[in-house]
């Protein structure tokens, strides 16, 4: 299999440049000008675009049991649409409940996966208890190249995590060179306000926020960052989403504690207005932590600018509003958290940050991509364009001009929280390992060519 892309404007991390790229046998065997390369297959003219390194979603949940209910998407439909917004590769929370053996849980969400994807993946795994079994089922795990943990300091007894577990998970893969992820609230402050503000009848969308302020996030921030610090661990803090919680992280950073941090591109773009439109239309918006007052949205687009926050993911975790966020139409606490963002991510990102000169190219490319790679061992297999690195490129199309909308996005929701949103660009051509997967915004490829990584550890 071999494709030659021609005069594309060549952009990654840190160059810049116009070059044909040769791929041949999934990789990319030659970047050059004129390029002499044996004839290709395939010979695409990029003249007037770009060639980005693939997009990497390092925060998906595709497979999700979660508030009495499952996610929407599976991987038919979520790989699909990850690469038709130019992601090529997802790294999907492993979820286990505290009572499920983590190896099987790892077996069933490898299952929904594997023979499906239709980009590569890999998983980080969530360990949800810490008992006596478990060390070695985390040696077994990280052995089979899944170099990840995540422990959730929120979800009170289904997901949450108690200190002692919290420290010797965090000491184990300090141990191992294993970064731990992190979902920071304090649990028991989210408890009692959700309960405070329901026995004052406030049951609707709108009150989520409130029931789980800044505070309550920066608080499992510096909760987590004390426990980084006594143990050593590598670790990097999920779906940040306002500046106390940046700040918390910062300052232990400033200590030296190895902390990096990831914003989603729902608190990039949307506010907390939209969880209090009428009609419980502001369900659509609830998630967690919950998206905030746009006066936070300047600083997280500094810190990015600033390369404080690395990466931006989408925690996507879809729902439907009909039947799913309609299980809370009379209490906000039963409305499943999450929201629908994987197909639109990259484009967003591109729109609202590149073309409003929030953010560079490189910084884009950088934050979506590069730094995923280098902070979860994929690095540089994945997320730049270099010689013998996987040719997943996405050549983007600037001059492209449309809007986003449920009635043709390709994940499984009833609804799409960014619907109306104008977009300035979008991916004419993706590849996973040198084979085109989407051609002008549309799937063209083959289900099941998506590969499970594995990982080194690198911490
Ligand atoms: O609201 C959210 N974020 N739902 C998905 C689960 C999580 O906390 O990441
Ligand atoms: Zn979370
Ligand atoms: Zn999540």
């Amino acid at each position: 299999m071999s494709l030659l892309i021609k005069n594309g404007h060549v952009v990654t991390a840190t160059d810049s440049y116009v070059a044909d790229i040769f791929c041949e046998n999934g990789k990319i065997a030659a970047i050059g000008h004129d390029l002499a390369a044996p004839p290709a297959e395939e010979v695409v003219d990029a003249t007037g675009q770009y060639i980005f390194p693939g997009f990497i979603d390092p925060h998906v949940h595709i497979y999700l049991p979660f508030m009495g209910t499952y996610a929407k998407d599976t991987y038919d439909t979520a790989s699909r649409a990850a690469l038709v917004g130019g992601t090529t590769t997802l790294i999907e929370m492993c979820c286990p409940s505290r009572d499920e053996d983590p190896v099987e849980g790892l077996d069933l969400w490898l299952g929904k996966a594997e023979g499906l994807s239709a980009c590569d993946f890999s998983f980080h795994l969530a360990v949800t208890r810490f008992d006596e079994t478990t060390e070695a089922k985390l040696r077994l795990i990280v052995d089979r190249g899944v170099a990840s943990f995540k422990v959730f300091l929120a979800y009170k007894d289904f997901f949450g995590l108690q200190d002692t577990e919290l420290f010797k998970t965090l000491a184990l893969a300090k141990e191992l060179g294993v970064i731990v992820t992190a979902h920071c609230e304090n649990e028991t402050l989210v408890t009692e306000l959700q309960q405070q503000l329901l026995a004052e009848g406030k049951t609707g969308p709108e009150w989520h926020e409130p029931s789980r302020p800044v505070e309550v996030e920066a608080e499992g921030v510096h909760h987590l960052m004390a426990f980084a610090e006594a143990t050593g661990a590598h670790v990097y803090v999920v779906h940040t989403s306002c500046e106390p919680a940046v700040r918390a992280a910062e300052a232990a950073r400033a200590r030296g504690v190895n902390v990096w941090i990831e914003t989603v591109i729902p608190y990039l773009t949307l506010d907390a207005s939209y969880a209090e439109q009428p009609d419980f239309e502001g369900a659509k918006y609830v998630m967690s932590p919950p998206i905030r007052d746009a006066r936070h949205q300047p600083f997280l687009w500094n810190s990015l600018r600033s390369r404080s926050i690395s990466t931006v993911a989408t925690d996507h975790a879809p729902f439907d509003f009909i039947d799913q966020k309609e299980m809370g139409k009379d209490d906000f606490t039963q409305i499943p958290n999450g929201l629908p963002s994987i197909e639109d991510r990259v484009n967003l990102l591109y729109t609202y940050g590149v073309k409003r000169g929030k953010i560079d190219l490189h910084t884009f490319v950088d934050a979506a991509s590069t730094q995923a790679a280098k902070l979860f061992g994929l690095f540089p297999r994945k997320g730049t364009i270099a010689l013998g690195s996987d040719a997943d490129l996405v050549v983007y199309d600037p001059t492209w001009r449309g809007e986003i909308a449920a009635a043709t996005h390709h994940m499984a929701t009833d609804y799409n929280p960014h619907e109306g949103w104008k977009l300035e660009g979008r991916p004419s051509l993706v590849t996973v390992r040198g084979k085109v997967q989407v051609r002008d915004g549309e799937f063209v490829g083959q289900m099941g060519h998506g590969e499970f990584l594995k990982r080194e550890c690198t911490h």
